[in-house]
C-alpha cells in the first residue's frame, strides 16, 4: 500500500479503532468462544467485546493453520478490515533448537549466530509468525540473573554483535522478504542490571555506565535495521522504563533515530503503578502513549482509556495517531496489506520445521559453542576403541529437556540425547548409561518452580542410583558424567542466590571421585556457575550451555574430537558467588591489588581471590598455540589514519585447530577513567599443525570513543595499551599515542 492511501486509512478511523492497533492481546482469546474469554481473561483485564474485535496484534499463538483462521476471521469482522500482526517469542529456534543465545555468543562466531537465525525465522514465518521477540541486547554482569541465558554476555562488543546477527539473520534485508520476520530488539534499558540479580528489580546505572557499556547492545540492534523495540520491566534511575522519557523520546527515538514499533513488555505500563510511579491505569496510558510506547502488550490500560483521553483533551489525537501510523506501516512493510496471511503454509511447515539442514546447522552451532574450561592430562578428546570401558553417569545422560526455558515453541521429543548419540559411537557391550542422582534436591521443584512435575526420588531409590554409579565408575576406565542445572533454574524469573549445583549431583560427584579420578564432567548450564568444586575433582570440564535440539550429537561430537571445542567464555564465570557482579572490564582502583605483597590496604577479598576462576574470553582446544609479541605498523595513531597491531599466530600442537585472537585496548588516562581493558575486535584463525600465520587488527579512532566528563562521546589524545591475546587476562600490552590531526 502506498503511504497516502495508509494516511487514508488512518484518517478513516475511529478513536476506538486507533487504539485497538495499539492493543495486543494473546492469541487463545481468538481460538476459543468469545464469550468464554469475555467471562474469563477477558473480563480480569477489563476488556470489552469491541476491545477484543479491535485489538491489532496478538501474541503467544504459532501454526500455520491456526494463524491463517484467525486472520480470516478476524478482517472479516473488522470494521476496516485491517490484518493482525502475529508475534511470538522465537528466541533460539522455533521447532529446530539451536544452542541458547549466550552459547551462541561463544562461539565468537556471529555468522554462524546470523544463519541460525535465518533458519528459526523460516520455520517461524512458515508457522505463520510476523515478529519475533528477539534478540535481546540487554548486557549482564551477574550470573544471578536468570534471564543471563539469554543474553550474549558482559561484553559491549560481543553483545552489539550479536545483536546485530540475530536482527540481520531474522529479517534479511526486509522482515517483509518471503521466510523472514520483523526483529524486536528488547528490553529497553538496562534490564540486565537488577540490584543483586533478582528479577525485576530497580536498575540503577550512572550514565556512564548506561551509555559506554549497556547502551551498546540495542545501539547495534537498531543501527541493523530492527523493526520493532521492547521496554523493559525495570525502573532506570527512579522511572520504570516503560514510562521513562529520557530513554524512550531522547535516547530511543531521538539519539539512535529508532522509527519503528515501540512495545512494552508484558504489562509492563500498567506495572508503572506497582512501581509507585503512575496513580492509574489512565494516567499509565496517558504516560506511555506519550513516550511514544506504540503497544501495550496483554492489558486493559490503552484498550480502556486512550480513546477517553483524547476526548478529554488529555492528549491529542495527533499523539494518538503517530503511534497508530506506526503500527499500520509496519503491517504494511510486512505486505500484510496486500497478504495478511504472509508465508503461513503447512506445506511449508511439514518441509522447513526440523527439516535436516537446520538440525545439520544446530548441531555445529552447538559443538561451536561448548567451552573447554579444563583438560588435565588431555583427557579429551576420548578415541572410541573396542574394548574400552566407559561409564556415563548423571542425570543429564538421556535427558531430552536439553533446550532452555526460553525455548518455548520447541519440543523436547526431537531432541538428542548423550546416550543416543553415544551409542552410535561407543562399543556397546562395555559401555554402561546410568542417571546417577535427581537432577534436583528433594523438594527443590515444588518451592522454587512453584510447580512438582520433577519426579521425586524416594531416599531408598536415591541410595540405589548412587550404589549403582560407584559401581559402575569403579570398573571403568572414563566416567563421563553429565550434570547441570535443570533448565528451569535459569531463564525469566530464575534468578539465583547461589551459583551451585544442586547438592545432590556434588554428591554424585565427590563419591565417582573417590574410585575414579579420569572424570569428564559435561556441565549444563544457563548461566556461569561457581565451579571449583567440580573443577578440583574432573580431570576435564566441558560447558555445554543448553544446546538444543541436536545437542546430544554435538557433545559427543566434541567428546571423541570429531570436532575441536572452540568456544570461549563471553562471560566470566566467578569464583564464587561473592564476586558478582563482576566482568573483565572494570575499572582499576586507586589500591589495586598484588597478590603477591605484603601489603593489607589494598581492593581484594580477605577470603577469595579477585580474579573470576574462569575469565571471559577463555576456553581451551584440542591443539596448542602461541602468541608471538603485538608488533605495531607505527607507533602512533590519528583520527586521519589507522593503526595495524599485528601478531605472529603458531599452532605447536599436534592437530588443526581454531584459536580465537582478541583485541583489546586501554586508554591510560582520560577526563574519565576508563576500563582496565575493552574488547574491540576478534578473528577465529584455523592453523594444522606447525603453520604459523600473521593476524592483524586495524586500530581506528572511533573505537577509543567513550562517555567524556563534559557529557559528549569522543576520543581524547594521549597513550593507550594494546593485546593481542588468546582471553582476557593474557598477553602482554604494547603502547602507541593517538594524536588529532
Ligand atoms: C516477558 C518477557 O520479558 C519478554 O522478553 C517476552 O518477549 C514477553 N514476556 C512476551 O512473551
Amino acid at each position: 500500500m502506498e503511504q497516502k492511501q495508509l494516511e487514508n486509512l488512518l484518517g478513516e478511523l475511529s478513536l476506538e479503532e486507533k487504539a485497538g492497533q495499539l492493543v495486543q492481546l494473546m492469541g487463545n482469546f481468538y481460538e476459543t468462544d468469545v464469550e468464554a474469554v469475555l467471562t474469563g481473561p477477558g473480563k480480569n483485564l477489563g476488556l470489552t467485546e469491541e476491545n477484543i474485535r479491535l485489538a491489532g496484534s496478538i501474541l503467544g499463538t504459532y501454526g500455520a493453520k491456526t494463524l491463517k483462521k484467525i486472520q480470516k476471521n478476524y478482517m472479516e469482522q473488522h470494521p476496516h478490515h485491517i490484518p493482525l500482526l502475529f508475534m511470538m517469542d522465537v528466541i533460539h529456534g522455533m521447532k529446530t533448537i539451536f544452542p541458547m543465545p549466550l552459547a551462541q555468543a561463544a562461539t565468537f562466531e556471529p555468522e554462524m549466530t546470523e544463519k541460525c537465525a535465518a533458519a528459526a525465522a523460516k520455520e517461524a514465518a512458515a508457522s505463520g509468525l510476523h515478529v519475533t521477540f528477539s534478540p535481546m541486547a540487554d548486557l549482564v554482569r551477574d550470573a544471578r540473573w536468570g534471564r543471563v541465558m539469554e543474553s550474549c554476555g558482559e561484553d559491549p562488543y560481543v553483545v552489539g554483535k550479536f545483536t546485530e546477527a540475530q536482527v540481520k539473520g531474522f529479517q534479511g534485508e526486509e522482515p517483509g522478504a518471503p521466510g523472514k520476520v520483523c526483529a524486536c530488539v528488547k528490553h529497553f534499558a538496562g534490564y540486565g542490571a537488577p540490584v543483586a540479580g533478582r528479577e525485576y528489580n530497580t536498575v540503577e546505572l550512572s550514565e556512564h555506565t548506561f551509555r559506554d557499556f549497556y547502551l551498546k547492545g540495542y545501539e547495534a540492534g537498531i543501527k541493523a535495521g530492527a523493526g520493532m523495540v521492547m521496554t523493559s520491566f525495570n525502573t532506570l534511575n527512579g522511572i520504570p522504563a516503560s514510562v521513562n522519557k529520557k530513554l524512550m523520546r531522547d535516547i530511543l527515538r531521538g539519539e539512535l533515530g529508532f522509527d519503528g514499533v515501540l512495545i512494552s513488555d508484558f504489562a509492563a505500563i500498567q506495572e508503572t503503578i506497582a512501581h509507585g510511579y503512575s496513580e492509574n491505569e489512565e494516567k499509565a496510558a496517558q504516560n506511555a502513549l506519550e513516550c511514544g510506547v506504540d503497544i501495550d502488550m496483554m492489558t486493559g490500560v490503552y484498550a480502556g482509556n486512550l480513546a477517553e483521553l483524547v476526548r478529554k483533551g488529555v492528549i491529542s489525537e495527533e499523539l494518538l495517531d503517530e503511534s497508530v501510523l506506526r503500527v499500520l506501516e509496519l503491517k504494511n512493510r510486512l505486505g500484510l496489506f496486500e497478504n495478511p496471511y504472509k508465508d503461513a503454509s503447512e506445506n511449508e511447515e511439514a518441509k522447513l520445521l526440523l527439516c535436516e539442514s537446520h538440525r545439520a546447522l544446530a548441531r555445529e552451532a552447538a559443538a561451536k559453542s561448548f567451552v573447554l574450561l579444563k583438560n588435565e592430562g588431555n583427557a579429551l578428546p576420548i578415541k572410541p576403541k573396542k574394548g574400552q570401558k566407559v561409564a556415563f553417569i548423571g542425570p543429564y545422560v538421556d535427558r531430552k529437556a536439553i533446550i532452555s526455558s526460553w525455548a518455548i515453541t520447541g519440543d523436547t521429543d526431537p531432541c538428542v540425547t548423550i546416550q543416543e548419540a553415544a551409542k552410535e559411537i561407543f562399543d556397546a557391550s562395555n559401555t554402561v548409561y546410568l542417571e546417577g542422582c535427581p537432577i534436583l534436591d528433594h523438594g527443590y521443584a515444588a518451592h522454587a518452580f512453584r510447580r512438582d512435575d520433577e519426579k521425586e526420588y524416594t531416599p531408598e531409590e536415591e541410595e540405589a542410583l548412587l550404589r549403582e554409579a560407584v559401581a559402575a565408575a569403579k570398573e571403568a576406565e572414563i566416567v563421563i558424567l553429565p550434570l547441570g542445572e535443570h533448565f528451569l533454574q535459569s531463564g525469566e524469573a530464575a534468578s539465583r542466590a547461589m551459583l551451585d549445583l544442586p547438592e545432590v549431583q556434588m554428591r554424585l560427584l565427590r563419591a565417582v571421585s573417590e574410585v575414579n579420578h579420569n572424570i569428564v564432567t559435561v556441565l549444563f548450564s544457563g548461566r556461569p556457575l561457581d565451579l571449583r568444586e567440580v573443577s578440583r575433582y574432573s580431570a576435564a570440564v566441558l560447558e555445554v550451555w543448553f544446546p538444543g535440539t541436536e545437542g546430544g550429537h554435538a557433545i559427543v561430537d566434541v567428546l571423541t574430537g570429531r570436532t575441536e571445542p572452540t568456544g570461549r567464555l563471553p562471560i566470566s564465570f566467578p569464583y564464587s558467588v561473592g564476586q558478582v557482579p563482576i566482568s573483565y572490564n572494570a575499572y582499576a582502583t586507586g589500591r589495586p591489588d598484588d597478590p603477591n605483597g605484603t601489603d593489607k590496604f589494598k581492593s581484594r577479598y580477605l577470603d577469595i581471590p579477585n580474579e573470576p576462576l574462569y575469565p571471559f574470553g577463555y576456553g581451551l582446544g584440542y591443539t596448542k598455540f602461541e602468541v608471538s609479541p603485538v608488533r605495531l605498523d607505527c607507533g602512533q595513531l590519528t583520527n586521519a589514519a589507522r593503526l595495524k597491531a599485528i601478531v605472529t599466530l603458531k599452532n605447536t600442537g599436534a592437530r588443526t585447530g581454531t584459536e580465537t585472537l582478541q583485541l583489546y585496548l586501554q586508554d591510560v588516562s582520560a577526563s574519565v577513567v576508563r576500563p582496565v581493558k575493552e574488547l574491540k575486535g576478534f578473528k577465529k584463525v584455523t592453523l594444522a599443525p606447525g603453520e604459523e600465520q600473521e593476524v592483524s587488527f586495524e586500530i581506528c579512532e572511533e573505537m577509543l570513543r567513550f562517555l567524556r566528563a563534559d557529557g559528549t562521546v569522543g576520543s581524547e589524545p594521549g597513550k593507550f595499551r594494546v593485546w593481542i591475546a588468546k582471553g582476557s587476562t593474557q598477553g602482554a600490552p604494547v603502547e602507541f599515542l593517538y594524536q588529532e590531526r
